[in-house]
């Protein structure tokens, strides 16, 4: 595709400006190219890349359009337009194929009403009949036709419209559990299989990774970044039209059949009689499907799913309920697109479209200055988003990202939001480079790479750099920190927007009087304001005293969550847990050296550079010696009381316990010489499961160790192993 860089591209600024100077016949010209620009780029991502971006209606409007001005105008038809080649000489076509029997596609439901009056109208039309419904996993890959005849596999071809598709047979030949062969010594004389072709989560992941460890490569030796698998559906989409098999072969493409199309010399009774042949005959069907006597039984389907939607091996975008009994299905028949014994209920969009509006710098706690997406706000997998983290300039060129494109824009299931790519197609040459920043944007610090080779960039200035001093006080107030309830984001920015506070160390001395300096803690209405200095109280609101009754409980807190809200680079509460229990004291840290440090079992030479570097600083110093003479507590009181129960084993806690926090967990396993582990393997000693306890748990049990419910945690605590161990000969399964 000769033309991208030709300086009428629409990506190119000149392009734009000289537009409005231009005369009618430059003007037809420049579509012409963009027309000629835009087909050929959808044209190459379509047949060579894995990502199509324009949907067929866009691609072929755009085709019209292209031949209509050229016939208007044969003067100005390019030589290499993509009008005067079909799809391209390099590429190969997938001949058209008509289907035997119409493919067609399900009418959709949004609501558990939508599915009540879907099966409403099914009882109404059967009159009488008894319906099941069978109800399975919509597959979010794309549909296949495979044409089984005399038991060989002889055609497979995509949806297309539904009435023609696409040969796609030396293709789908090289997916490995699609059978050659029907499994049977009486196959049919021929039958058509339809099925979702897809790629698994797991194998998306990978494909994932390897290719961000090949763009990293590709980065580092000053080359182009490949574009990102935008999503398992549209990879696997353009898998199944590469030009050579042999490449399709490489990808890990799966299948699941759910129905058959044409067929003579098959009798079946009902949809899940269909599923058990198909399954006799070797081919590959879905393990989930359920047939239920009524309507509820569906929705709890539906909602058990809506929930758990990650927790299977592809992706879905919703749950499809058909009418077992094949007679029904008869008699309810199909419109011109659906049919009516069948419907799709949808969930909500795990993946939208939106404009990036800009690319910003967000400066962390630890100087890391980090860019960021802010977007034309989204509803996207129920919940509205506007920002994306974009972790670092390389990532910002992987995404292929311009400000002002439109992006695809992802959040799985309850994980943060994220852009994957974006769709260059629709540019229209007015989107811009975005360059980081060689400054900070608080304050002005010019910024770098910490040592060479490192991707992240950062502010040097820790000491006065405003936008790190409001985040290391939002992280002191935060739940695994201090836990200063009343110290959140809004009012730790208005303490040092108003000068009250300068950096963490002033955090307590903060007192009442100072706080009347902070207007988001001053009371302003007049009234009020009248009353109180009659009762002669300070003008301030409540959360004002709040935050000073906070900040007297959290001067009692632990010693690890004191190390903990120092901000030191490297060390999160693991870390600093390890550095209290192996030290006891603040001063002992401190004292420490970084050989010292790095012996500690848990803390790493990495974490011992950084503590012991941290500590040299003056102004560090300053600030544990300021919490410390406010009284904030910097020895851990060594409770020689407690029992060292859990010597010597590990113990992962998981899910949700009534009477013990994730941190109170944590604490009661080491204050008994325990260790607290996150992860399940053959060491662990005991694995204790609360509410919503997940993998770890079927884990835990496929290794065979021990599981106990909180009420064996609690006996454990209190008597160690022996407590909970039954007596040889007894066998027993908490
Ligand atoms: S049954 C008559 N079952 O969804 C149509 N379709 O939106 C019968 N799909 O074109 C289709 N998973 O490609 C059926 N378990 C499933 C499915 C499924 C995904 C696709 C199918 C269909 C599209 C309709």
């Amino acid at each position: 595709m000769t033309t991208a860089e030709s300086p009428t591209s629409p990506n190119s600024s000149a392009a734009a400006s000289s537009e409005s100077a231009a005369s009618p016949a430059e003007r037809m010209a420049h579509r012409m190219q963009e027309l000629a620009n835009r087909i050929a780029a959808a044209r190459e991502e379509y047949y060579g890349d894995d990502s199509p971006s324009l949907s067929d209606a866009q691609y072929d409007a755009l085709e019209r359009e292209l031949k209509q001005l050229e016939a208007e105008h044969p003067e100005l038809v390019a030589a290499d337009s993509p009008t005067q080649s079909v799809g391209g000489a390099a590429v190969t076509t997938f001949d058209p194929v008509e289907h035997i029997e119409r493919m067609l596609s399900l009418d959709n439901a949004f609501s558990a009403e939508d599915v009540e009056a879907w099966a409403e109208r099914v009882e109404k039309d059967v009159a009488g009949a008894t319906v099941r419904y069978l109800t399975e996993l919509k597959i979010d890959g794309l549909a296949v036709a495979l044409l089984y005849e005399n038991g060989e596999l002889v055609r497979a071809a995509t949806r297309g419209d539904g009435r023609v598709g696409e040969d796609v047979t030396l293709n789908v030949k090289t997916i490995r559990s699609i059978p050659q062969r029907l499994a049977t010594d009486a196959p049919p004389a021929r039958v058509e299989v339809r099925g979702e072709v897809f790629i698994a989560s797991a194998d998306f992941e990978r494909m994932q990774a390897e290719q961000k460890a090949e763009n990293e490569a590709l980065l580092a030796s000053g080359k182009k970044p490949k574009r990102e698998y935008a999503n398992p559906r549209n990879t696997a989409a353009g898998s199944l039209r590469q030009k050579n098999p042999q490449i399709t072969a490489q990808r890990p493409l799966s299948m699941y059949v759910h129905g058959i199309g044409a067929h003579e010399g098959v009798t079946l009774g009902s949809q899940s009689q269909i599923y058990a042949l198909l399954a006799e005959w070797g081919l590959p069907t879905s393990p989930h499907f359920k047939v239920f006597d009524t309507l509820a039984g569906v929705q709890d389907y539906i909602a058990h799913y809506a929930v758990h939607r990650h927790d299977v091996e592809h992706e879905i975008d919703g749950i499809v309920i058909k009418v077992d009994d094949l007679a029904l299905q008869g008699r309810l028949g199909a419109t011109s697109k659906f049919p009516r014994w069948a419907v799709a209920y949808k969930y909500p969009p795990e993946e939208v479209h939106t404009k990036l509006l800009d690319i910003l710098v967000d400066v962390g706690r630890t100087g890391r200055v980090t860019p960021y997406g802010v977007m034309e706000p989204v509803t996207v997998a129920g919940s509205v988003v506007t920002y994306a983290t974009l972790h670092n300039a390389n990532e910002v060129l992987r995404k292929n990202l311009l400000i002002g494109d439109t992006v695809v824009l992802r959040k799985a299931g309850d994980v943060i939001p994220e852009i994957v790519t974006s769709l260059p197609q629709l540019r229209d040459g007015s989107e811009r480079e975005f360059v980081m920043p060689s400054a900070c944007p608080s304050c002005g610090s010019p910024i770098g790479a910490a040592k060479e080779g490192d991707v992240d960039l950062r502010c040097p200035n820790a000491e006065t750099c405003q936008a790190q001093i409001e985040r290391r006080l939002i992280a002191a107030g935060s739940r695994s920190v201090f836990d200063i309830e009343a110290l959140g984001e809004e009012s730790a920015l208005a303490l040092v927007r108003a000068g009250v506070v300068t950096n963490e160390g002033d955090l307590f001395d903060l007192t009442l009087e100072k706080l009347l300096d902070v207007e988001f803690y001053r009371i302003t209405a007049k009234a009020a304001l009248a009353k109180l200095e009659k009762e002669g109280q300070l003008p301030l609101k409540a959360t004002a005293q709040k935050l000073i009754d906070n900040l007297e409980n959290a001067k009692q807190q632990p010693l690890w969550r004191v190390i903990n809200a120092l901000s030191i680079r490297h060390v999160g509460p693991t870390g600093a847990r390890a550095l209290a229990q192996a030290f006891g004291s603040m001063q002992a840290i401190r004292e420490a050296d970084e050989e010292a440090l790095a012996q500690v079992e848990g803390v790493g030479p990495i974490l011992a550079a950084s503590v012991a570097e941290w500590f040299s600083v003056p102004w560090h110093a300053e600030i544990v010696d300021k919490w410390a003479a406010a009284g904030v507590r910097m020895v851990d009181d060594v409770d020689e009381s407690m029992e060292k129960t859990l010597e010597g084993l590990t113990i992962v806690v998981t899910g949700t316990l009534e009477r013990f926090t994730r941190d109170g967990a944590k604490e009661a396993i080491l204050s008994r010489g325990g260790k607290a582990s996150g992860s399940v393997s053959k060491k662990t000693s005991f694995v204790v499961v609360g509410e919503n306890a997940g993998s770890k748990e079927t884990k835990a049990r496929e290794l065979g160790l021990r599981v106990l419910d909180e009420a064996g945690f609690e006996a454990l605590i209190a008597g160690g192993p022996a407590a909970v161990t039954l007596p040889e000969g007894e066998a027993g399964d908490e």
